[in-house]
């Protein structure tokens, strides 16, 4: 899974070249020049995305990003430019954040989005990054790895195609006819391609994908160039990506003022939505959420399955997140500056040094370490190495609640129990145990836990998983200076206390701390720090929240199904996928988030916010599908449970 990063070099006129495939990153004549006549004005931009609510564009080959800050460029300075704009670009070797500044120093005409580029740049990590810019109308998703791998996974369907791969003799694998198809595949009605070369397998490939491909005087010393229009012959489908049905009313209720309910609301209130969260208590973050601190760490498996890959992603998206808001000004309580994850035996120690020997992934991101490195790091003696991650770290979830609750001015409706959910003349409607309304929107969002079922049920069944988190004074683990998990957690908070996690029960109903639970977390601390076995300092308090966990370890994040129209279209559904299942019309759910609802969070509210408001999702299709609330309606009817 290691990326590559560019080897780049300069010709001598300055411009930027790649040794190992022999060319150059941009015309010799000119960049910025060459971005404009062949990819913008090649696909008739500014002017198309003129009036549209979102406009999507689509590279392959995202290189210096000279493309996309030209674009970005042109956006900011044309009045009448789109209200969203999604910038989706494949790369399979990511420049180092030093070698873009040094490329982006050429052109001081575009150097405040260059800034803001460098600045959000990833870690050379393989999977969906996503960036926002101007406040979160330009948004830019970046896709690291091999094309060939990639881009049959994309499902964004795009009205306008830079394609920008090195030339084709020299850059092969970018211009496989066969991958060449995908072009085809995605394009939205009356979307646009262009590029700057003429190959005749190119404009052959492209024909075969139903588009009219033009030649046009090319820039520079290029003789010509392409612009294409899709224009699919009858026989041939324009594509089948499912389009979520969109409203126009820019209207939703969140019900559960959690990590959850938050962060949908602050997503979609930057997209022009007006929100009312609900809550049953009197103020946000008295459910799960109410853990004083929680940590925030990668994952890492030897084949980097799924639940990695998903991890990553949100791992990454939670902290850029979290960035956004305190660099807002918000305050956030919380640190993300390096947290140990302890082996719990010599087996597992070997385990995690061979995985992360095999995954070769950038030491910001996660290393190894023996036993003695990880305890040098963290300030106290560990029992065990294991992984050291740069960027993970601890976050009170009351205070990210209360930011992205701000952030979002969503108005809030606290001590009110929603009974009921009914719709009425495509208003759902949120009713309390006396029948009265509560409020009431064209699209309601269950983000509360346990409950949610009752609502509007969705057959994949929600454990309820009881834990304990202990209290205890900061001078119970001097010399502390880093968060530590392993068969327990233990984190410094910034007012001093030391917050011990956390137990994991399933049958246990008591919302009651507990002296035995106190126990037992003390216990478990002792397997982490060998040298405070016997804790003998009394706890100051303690939390018993209730977890939502899944089987599979992944949240339900996306449209609800209807569970009738699955039951009376029964086994004509079976073989289907389950994005093709069907749903009830503007209801949605983001719950499931087990013990990692500060992983979830940011992640789920932008996948939402997405889906709701038609635009790119922000991870892979099969990630989203895999996360999609209606996959346990799905098997339960295959295995014939759904009645
Ligand atoms: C002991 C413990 C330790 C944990 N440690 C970590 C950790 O280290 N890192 C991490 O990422 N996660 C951790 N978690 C998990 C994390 O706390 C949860 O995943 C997260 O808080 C879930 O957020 P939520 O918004 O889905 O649910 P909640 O925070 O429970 O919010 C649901 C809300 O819905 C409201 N509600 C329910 N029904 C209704 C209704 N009918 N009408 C109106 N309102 C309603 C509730 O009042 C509640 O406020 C831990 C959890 C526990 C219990
Ligand atoms: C001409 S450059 C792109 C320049 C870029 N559009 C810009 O505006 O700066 C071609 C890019 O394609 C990338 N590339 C080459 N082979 C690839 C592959 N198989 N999959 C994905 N990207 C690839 C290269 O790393 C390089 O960054």
């Amino acid at each position: 899974m290691t990326l590559t990063p560019a080897r780049i070099t300069r010709r001598e006129d300055g411009t930027p070249f790649a040794p190992d495939y022999d060319d150059v990153y941009h015309s010799s004549d000119g960049g910025p020049a060459q971005a404009r006549e062949v990819f913008l004005a090649g696909n008739q931009l500014p002017a198309r995305w003129a009036g549209r609510a979102v406009f999507t564009v689509f590279e392959t080959g995202f290189g210096l990003g000279l493309n996309f800050l030209v674009t970005l460029n042109t956006w900011r300075n044309d009045t009448s430019h789109c209200e969203r704009l999604h910038y989706i670009a494949i790369e399979k070797h990511p420049l180092t954040r030093t070698d873009l500044a040094t490329c982006h120093a050429a052109w001081p005409e575009l150097a405040e989005e260059a800034a803001a580029q460098q600045a959000q740049w990833p870690l050379p990590l393989p999977g969906h990054h996503r960036l926002h810019f101007f406040g979160g109308a330009v948004t830019l998703t970046l896709v690291f790895g091999d094309i060939a791998d990639v881009w049959p996974q994309l499902d964004m369907p795009f009205d306008a195609c830079y394609l920008d791969g090195f030339a084709p003799a020299r850059n092969p694998d970018m211009w496989q006819p066969a991958l060449l198809r995908q072009c085809g595949r995605l394009a939205a009605p009356g979307a646009t391609l262009a590029t700057y070369t003429t190959a005749a397998a190119v404009r052959h490939a492209l024909t075969a994908a139903g588009f009219n491909v033009q030649r046009l005087p090319g820039y520079g010393r290029k003789r010509h160039r392409l612009t294409a229009v899709f224009n699919p012959p009858a026989w041939q489908s324009a594509h089948a990506i499912p389009v979520t049905p969109k409203t126009d009313a820019r209207q939703a209720l969140i019900i559960g003022a959690g990590l959850a309910g938050a962060a949908v609301a602050e997503r979609l209130a930057s997209r022009g939505w007006q929100i009312t969260v609900i809550d049953a208590l009197p103020a946000a973050a008295g459910g799960a959420s109410g853990i004083r601190a929680g940590l925030l760490h990668p994952h890492l498996s030897p084949d980097d399955a799924l639940l990695s890959r998903l991890i990553r992603h949100g791992f990454l998206y939670a902290l850029a997140t979290w960035k956004r808001l305190s660099d807002a000004g918000h305050p956030l309580s919380g640190r993300c500056d390096g947290m140990a994850h302890v082996a719990q035996n010599q087996l597992n120690e070997a385990g995690m040094a061979s995985t992360a020997a095999r995954l070769g992934l950038p030491g910001e991101y996660a290393q190894f370490m023996d036993r003695s490195a990880l305890s040098a790091s963290c300030g106290l003696s560990l029992t065990a190495g294991g992984y050291w991650y740069p960027q993970a770290g601890w976050m009170a979830p009351a205070t990210l609640i209360e930011a992205l609750l701000k952030q979002s001015g969503a108005n809030r409706l606290f001590n009110c129990r929603v009974d009921r959910l009914e719709q009425h003349a495509g208003q759902w409607q949120a009713i309390n145990a006396d029948g009265a309304v509560i409020a009431q929107a064209a699209v309601a969002i269950l983000a509360n836990s346990h409950d949610a079922a009752r609502l509007s049920p969705f057959a994949y069944p929600l454990q309820r998983v009881r834990g304990q988190l202990t209290y205890l004074p900061g001078s119970a683990l001097p010399g502390l200076r880093h968060a530590v998990a392993g068969p327990a957690y233990a984190v410094k908070t910034a007012d001093d206390m030391l917050v011990i996690g956390s137990t994991y029960s399933e049958e246990d109903e008591s919302s009651q701390v507990s002296a035995a639970d106190h126990a037992a977390n003390l216990a478990m601390m002792g397997k982490l720090f060998p040298d405070h076995q016997n804790i003998v300092t009394a706890p100051l308090s303690g939390f018993t929240g209730f977890r939502a966990a899944t089987a599979d370890h992944l949240p339900l994040i996306g449209a609800l199904p209807d569970l009738d129209a699955i039951r009376s279209l029964g086994l004509e559904l079976a073989g289907q996928a389950v994005d093709n299942m069907p749903r009830r019309p503007g209801i949605y759910g983001a719950l499931g988030y087990g013990s990692r609802g500060l992983l979830w969070a940011a992640m789920g509210g932008e996948l939402l916010a997405s889906l709701i408001h038609g635009e790119p999702l922000p991870v892979e299709a099969p990630l989203a599908a895999a996360m999609d609330p209606a996959r346990g309606a799905l098997r339960r009817m295959r295995q014939g449970e759904l009645p």
